[in-house]
């Protein structure tokens, strides 16, 4: 039974008191990673933890997280039966849904339709890259008018904006304006979320609180509202595809998916509704996370204008002013993905994933874990490793360079922000040409500057994803502006 279950459980993992009622709820700071690390600490890389009446293990450190996600990659790939989870994409999420031969059929369909319009053939793959040029030259015109209108500026809501029109136009076909105030809404909307599906949110683990009327049902309310308002638009999307569908002509990911879930006679369980959860997912996901890798990338050239300096020294020398960086330029320009991953690495932008759980008992540095317990994993720490990493709390690009200047492999490999095994994130090659190719182009053409009433402070807000607090900065142009052919 669950009781004997606890015990076990408990007996067998170290971890801090936990108190009656909120377990170590109390205990997780404004920062829930860096507590873990903390903890991690006193009572090694796998300890237990209560939350409200839930026990969960923390993992943490490089080895004990990828001999989990890697070693025991089918024990860990299970989500748990979260009430906020059952409440994203009217359940038909693949990202909130747990472990299971449908699951595994939903993710297989999420990838190979990614794929298909990111990599699958050359043709694909300009037209992704194409996509992502535009956004980008429009968004200097943007920071350059926002310069000269009042010189220092927040670049927050023009970043969202272009991230968030890359997957639309993968997802729709379509692109929305910066000023488009339905969908600035949206984009709201999905900040919110992650704010709610954070490691450390009561609602899913004191669910008994949601009969109260209390602050934390509140959260809950607003949290069911939001994925609604989410879900609708995406719904709506879909009808219109669904109205307007022909099998000989895949406009964007939405026909694609329609075509393989709606029209598809085959019994791998998933519905129709399946169709908009996939959507869903893509949006939600690919939306937030690459909008934040560069607000913190601006961030980092303005308070470091000597490394930005010398990443505009071998833009000139490898791209020249005549012409836009492109992807083929990616292996002569090494020390910009050295930043970018030095970024990913330092600011650990997703500190811990969406929550697993077990799908059987497992043995984890000898430790015993049993089935269904719900499981953190500390992303931030595998970057902070001090046995991984040399002083990993300073920012230094060049940690990624060999001798001859090329990105070194095996370290950038060390870093952890799409996490590993079963559930590690399905956009990340697109993600990393997306990022790429904003920074270069953006970099390329402009100079950005701090504020000087500002100190650039690395503080952050915490969430799903942690982003930079606001900051101001002034964009330059740099030669003459260009445009994608
Ligand atoms: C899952 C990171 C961009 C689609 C995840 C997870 C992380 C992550 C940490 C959770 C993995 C786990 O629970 O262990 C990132 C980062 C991104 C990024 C850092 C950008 C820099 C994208 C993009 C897409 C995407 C662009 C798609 C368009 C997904 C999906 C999942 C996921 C569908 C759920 C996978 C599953 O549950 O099986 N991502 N992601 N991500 N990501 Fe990403």
């Amino acid at each position: 039974c669950l009781w004997v279950r606890n015990l076990r459980l408990k007996r067998r993992l170290p971890g801090p008191f936990a108190w009656p009622v909120v377990g170590n709820a109390m205990q997780l700071g404004q920062m829930p990673h860096i507590t873990f690390a903390r903890l991690a600490k006193k009572y090694g890389n796998v300890y237990q933890i209560r939350l409200g009446c839930s026990d969960i293990v923390v993992l943490n450190g490089d080895r004990a997280i990828r001999q989990a996600l890697i070693q025991h990659s089918t024990e860990f790939a299970g989500r748990p039966n979260f009430a906020s989870f059952q409440a994203v994409s009217g359940g038909k999420s693949m990202t909130f849904t747990n472990y299971s031969k449908q699951w595994k059929m939903h993710r297989k369909i999420a990838q190979s339709t990614i794929r298909a319009f990111s990599s699958a053939n050359s043709q694909t793959k300009k037209a992704f890259e194409q996509q992502i040029v535009a956004e980008a030259t429009e968004l200097v015109e943007i920071f350059l008018k926002l310069s000269a209108q009042a010189q220092y500026f927040n670049p927050a809501h023009e970043l969202t904006v272009a991230a968030a029109n890359v997957i639309c136009a993968l997802c729709f076909g379509k692109r929305y304006g910066h000023d488009d105030v339905e969908f600035r809404a949206l984009l709201e909307q999905v900040d919110q979320f992650g704010q709610t599906v954070g490691a450390g949110s009561l609602v899913d683990v004191m669910p008994w609180l949601q009969s109260f009327p209390n602050p934390v049902r509140s959260v809950f309310k607003n949290f069911k509202d939001l994925n609604q308002e989410f879900f609708g638009f995406v719904q709506s999307k879909i009808k219109e595809h669904r109205e307007t569908f022909d099998p000989e002509v895949t406009r964007d990911m939405s026909d694609a998916i329609i075509g393989v879930i709606d029209k598809a006679d085959s019994d791998n369980g998933l519905t129709e509704g399946h169709t908009e959860g996939t959507v869903s997912d893509l949006i939600g996901a690919g939306l937030d996370t690459v909008s934040t890798a560069l607000h913190w990338i601006i961030l980092l050239l303005a308070k470091y204008p000597e490394i930005q300096t010398k990443l505009h020294k071998l833009l000139d020398k490898v791209v020249g002013p005549n012409r836009l960086p492109s992807i083929e330029d990616r292996r002569s320009l090494a020390y910009l993905d050295a930043f970018i991953y030095e970024t990913m690495r330092f600011t650990s932008f997703v500190p811990i994933t969406i929550p697993h759980s077990t799908t059987s008992d497992v043995t984890v540095d000898g430790l015993h874990i049993p089935k269904d317990t719900v499981v953190f994993i500390n992303q931030w720490s595998v970057n902070h490793d001090t046995l991984k990493w040399k002083d990993p709390h300073v920012f230094n690009p060049s940690r990624f360079l060999d001798e001859n200047d090329s990105l070194d492999k095996d370290i950038t490999n060390n870093v952890m922000i799409f996490s590993a095994g079963k559930r590690r994130c399905i956009g990340d090659q697109i993600a990393k040409v997306e990022i790429f190719l904003f920074f270069a182009i953006l970099l390329h053409q402009c100079s950005f500057e701090k504020c000087p009433d500002e100190d650039l402070s690395l503080n952050c807000s915490y969430g799903l994803t942690l982003k930079p607090l606001d900051y101001k900065i002034a964009a330059k142009l740099r030669g003459q502006l260009l445009k994608g052919q």
